[in-house]
C-alpha cells in the first residue's frame, strides 16, 4: 500500500501527488520546511515546529497557506491515514508556481506538501548505543541559516564527505569555530558543563536544542551557550548532537580523535533519556 501524502488541500496516494515544474521550490529552492517526529502515534513538539515555520515564512515574506490549528489537523490526519506509529512528518511550503523570474511573483498561492516517513523503533536506535563519528568541514553555506530553507545541497555534500571517510556526519566550521552539524545542532561536554553555540543567523534555532537546554537546566546541569573550536571539541569529555529525527545522539569521535573512552558519555545518555521521557509526556 502506498503512502497517503498531503498536497495543497488534498490527501492523495503518493503516485497521484504532483507539484508544478514551475514551482519556485523546484526552480529557486524558494521554500522552507519542518521535520516533526512521531512517537507512539503522537507529535513531538508540534508547537515549536509550527512557531519556527511561521518565523521562517515571515523572514522570506511568504504567507502561510494554513493556520496553526489547520496544520495540526493535517499532521494528525496524516498520522491516522498512514497508521504511523514511529517516524517523521516532513512539511514543505514554497512560494508557489509562477513563470521563472528572480523577483518574487505577486498573488501566487504557496504550495504546501506534507508526507510521512515510517521509522519503527525510532527512539530505540541502536546507533545511540555506539554513537556517531564525525569529521569537520568548512561551513560554506549562506548567511541566514536561522531560516529553515530547502537549500540543502551543501549539507548533503557534507554527509557524502563524511561517508567517503567511513564516518557518520560532518560538523561545520566557520571562523575557527563549530557552527552545527549537517542537519543537527552540535554540543560538547567538558567537566560536566554542556557547551553549545549561541543562537544567531549562523545556525538553525533547533527545536530539540531549545527543549534539551530547558531540560538540562531543570536537571541542574550547567549550560554554556557560546562558540567552541574543533580543537576544544576534540579535547572534550564527550559530545552529542540534537535534531527532531535523532533526538539526542552521542558523538564519540571527531576527525579520528576518540572522545573520552570512545563510548557515548554519561551526560549525553542522560539527556537522551530525559528528552525522550519528557517530550513523550507532552506529545500531541
Ligand atoms: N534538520 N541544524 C540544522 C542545519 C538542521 O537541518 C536541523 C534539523 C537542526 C536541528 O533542528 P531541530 O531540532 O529543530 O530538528 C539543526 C532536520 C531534522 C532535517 O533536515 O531532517
Amino acid at each position: 500500500m502506498s503512502r497517503i501524502v498531503y498536497v495543497n488541500g488534498e490527501f492523495l496516494p503518493e503516485e497521484k501527488a504532483k507539484v508544478s515544474v514551475f514551482d519556485r521550490g523546484f526552480l529557486f529552492a524558494d521554500g522552507v520546511y519542518e521535520v516533526t517526529s512521531v512517537l507512539g502515534g503522537k507529535l513531538i513538539d508540534f508547537g515549536g515546529h509550527a512557531k519556527r515555520l511561521a518565523r521562517s515564512l515571515g523572514e522570506l515574506e511568504m504567507n502561510s497557506p494554513v493556520t496553526e490549528d489547520e496544520l495540526l489537523e493535517i499532521h494528525r490526519e496524516l498520522v491516522k491515514r498512514n497508521n504511523l506509529e514511529d517516524g517523521l512528518i516532513y512539511l514543505q511550503v514554497t512560494r508557489g508556481a509562477a513563470d521563472r523570474d528572480f523577483a518574487y511573483p505577486e498573488g501566487v498561492k504557496p504550495t504546501l506538501v506534507l508526507f510521512t516517513q515510517s521509522k519503527p523503533g525510532l527512539a530505540n536506535s541502536p546507533v545511540a548505543e555506539v554513537g556517531l563519528k564525525v569529521i569537520s568541514i568548512p561551513d560554506i553555506r549562506w548567511g541566514r541559516r536561522d531560516i529553515k530553507t530547502v537549500q540543502l545541497l551543501y549539507p548533503s555534500m557534507g554527509k557524502m564527505m563524511a561517508k567517503a571517510e567511513g564516518k557518520d556526519d560532518a560538523w561545520m566550521v566557520e571562523d575557527g569555530v563549530v557552527t552545527e552539524g549537517t542537519s543537527n545542532n552540535a554540543y560538547i561536554v567538558k567537566d560536566g558543563k554542556i557547551i553549545t553555540r549561541h543562537l544567531g543567523n549562523e545556525i538553525l534555532h533547533g527545536i530539540t536544542r531549545a527543549a534539551v537546554l530547558r531540560f538540562a537546566s531543570e536537571a541542574q546541569m550547567h549550560v554554556e551557550e557560546r562558540s567552541f573550536s574543533i580543537e576544544e571539541a576534540k579535547a572534550a569529555d564527550e559530545a552529542f548532537i540534537t535534531s527532531a529525527s535523532a533526538f539526542v545522539m552521542p558523538v564519540v569521535e571527531i576527525d579520528n580523535v576518540p572522545l573520552g573512552d570512545g563510548k557515548p558519555g554519561s551526560v549525553s545518555r542522560r539527556l537522551r533519556e530525559i528528552y525522550l521521557e519528557e517530550s513523550r509526556k507532552v506529545a500531541l
